[in-house]
């Protein structure tokens, strides 16, 4: 078969496509949407929640489990104002505000364009003065809301393991360098969340803190700077889609002696999909200042104790998402109709395989639903019985699903069944008692 022609972005109004696909087929709802949606905060539906978990799983695969020197944890999401004083968030995780008189809107001055005007009204020299404003949403803790309870909800994962860095160390037989992963929710009032789940108040990241020898930091930060780029390679987003930009001097935080995005071609221009940072001893010499507790290691080979330095890859678990199903995304013709699918790298993909008898009738319903138990517990399939072949295969391409299997009226005198690919539409015939190996060979 040929090579179906495929459209490029530019030409398909990528984003909106997007959108309206996620929606239609249950990947994201906006939340609370009976009540007209909650400031730019998205549910996850049927199909997105597994997509996302394996967006999640697979870095977790990735970072924890083929390696011997990184461990997970997984902490608290509220923590208490200590945590953020020495952390620095209390003073600084802050966005200049400005309110324009003549319509109300409120902008942050460091993204216009022109910061004398406001692009809601139009009007020019009618801002306040900048104030700051911390992204951080607070709480309280507990029945009475004085200082005392204050809680934050967590804008970063990170701090989880820097507070956890002695239990871990004392834990885990871990010597540096070595490195503590976490997957979780973080939470920032941004002033400007926007294009969908790319920046919005409520969203997952997956970060890992590696502490190092100090003389050690560069080379790890140059090696985590490959690995980090090439794991999205290697999860299905091409190359020339992906770049890593180092940032300017002035971009740095004070501690960083080095931070490099790994960026993706979004519709609207390169952004940022991860940060890699060189951060020095700051967080835990901070946290150890702020707390009382050493935070150190003891090297008994050398007799030298340090302060571990920390390389950092930080990454959002929904805006990785958001790049894959972009990247993942086509259109083509076929026999006269467009065929949209979702090129989903396989441990990407919401479904893995999908089981599908040929009609409702009640001699294929049987052996489908053997092929079924099968095959369910070793990969994440769907079954479908309703509509026309056809149909269910364009259905199946637009959520990703890689395979589809077929239960055909042969299926029930030759104990075979046809597994169609879902990017070269080719179909095989695979005796049932092969299939879950044939999978094996392919998804595995
Ligand atoms: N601990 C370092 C840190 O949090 P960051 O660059 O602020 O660094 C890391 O965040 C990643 O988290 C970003 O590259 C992005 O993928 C994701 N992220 C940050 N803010 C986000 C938001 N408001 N919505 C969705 N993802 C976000």
């Amino acid at each position: 078969m040929s090579e179906p022609e495929t459209a490029t972005p530019e030409e398909t109004g990528l984003f909106d496509k997007i959108v309206n696909l996620t929606k239609r087929r249950g990947f994201v709802f906006p939340s609370a949407e009976i009540y007209g949606g909650f400031r730019s905060t998205y549910d996850y539906g049927p199909v997105g929640v597994l997509m996302l978990r394996n967006v999640k799983n697979s870095w977790w695969r990735s970072m924890v489990q083929m390696r011997t020197d990184v461990v997970g944890i997984d902490a608290a999401i509220l923590s208490p104002p200590q945590v953020w004083e020495a952390s620095g968030h209390l003073a600084n995780f802050t966005d200049p505000l400005v309110d324009c008189r003549a319509c109300g809107a409120r902008h942050r001055i460091d993204k216009l364009d022109d910061p004398d005007t406001c692009p809601t009204c139009g009007k020019s020299g009618q801002f306040t003065e900048p104030r700051q404003f911390n992204l951080m949403f607070k709480t309280h803790a507990g029945p009475v809301e004085n200082d005392g309870a204050v809680a934050y909800l967590r804008p970063e994962t990170a701090q989880g393991m820097f507070t956890n860095f002695a239990n871990v160390l004392n834990t885990s037989r871990k010597r540096p360098p070595f490195g503590i992963a976490q997957v979780g929710k973080s939470f920032r009032n941004e002033i400007t969340p926007q294009n969908f789940v790319f920046r919005t108040r409520e969203f997952e990241q997956m970060e890992l803190e590696f502490f190092v020898p100090p003389d050690e930091a560069e080379k790890w930060y140059q090696y985590w700077c490959a690995e980090r780029l090439q794991w999205y390679i290697d999860h299905g987003i091409p190359a020339d889609q992906l770049r890593l930009r180092a940032h300017d001097a002035d971009e740095l935080s004070h501690y960083s002696s080095g931070t490099s995005d790994v960026e993706y071609l979004f519709p609207w221009g390169w952004d940022e999909l991860e940060g890699i940072a060189n951060r020095g001893d700051y967080d835990l010499t901070q946290h150890a200042t702020h707390s009382g507790e050493k935070l150190d290691y003891f090297d008994p080979a050398t007799n030298e104790r340090y302060t571990p330095h920390v390389v950092e890859p930080a990454a959002g678990a929904t805006r990785t998402m958001m790049a894959f199903l972009m990247a993942a995304y086509h259109e083509e013709e076929v026999r006269g109709e467009t065929r949209t699918v979702l090129r989903l790298h396989h441990r990407i993909a919401p479904y893995q395989i999908a089981v599908l008898p040929l009609s409702k009738k009640d001699t294929l319903i049987p052996p489908a639903q053997q092929v079924l138990s099968a095959l369910q517990p070793h990969f994440m399939c769907d079954y479908d019985e309703t509509q026309a072949i056809g149909r269910r295969y364009r259905r199946q391409d637009e959520l990703g699903t890689p395979y589809c299997v077929t239960i055909d009226f042969d299926s029930l005198d030759d104990n075979a069944v046809t597994v169609r690919d879902r990017d070269s539409m080719d179909q095989e015939r695979v005796p049932i008692a092969d299939l879950l190996d044939w999978f094996r060979e392919r998804l595995v």
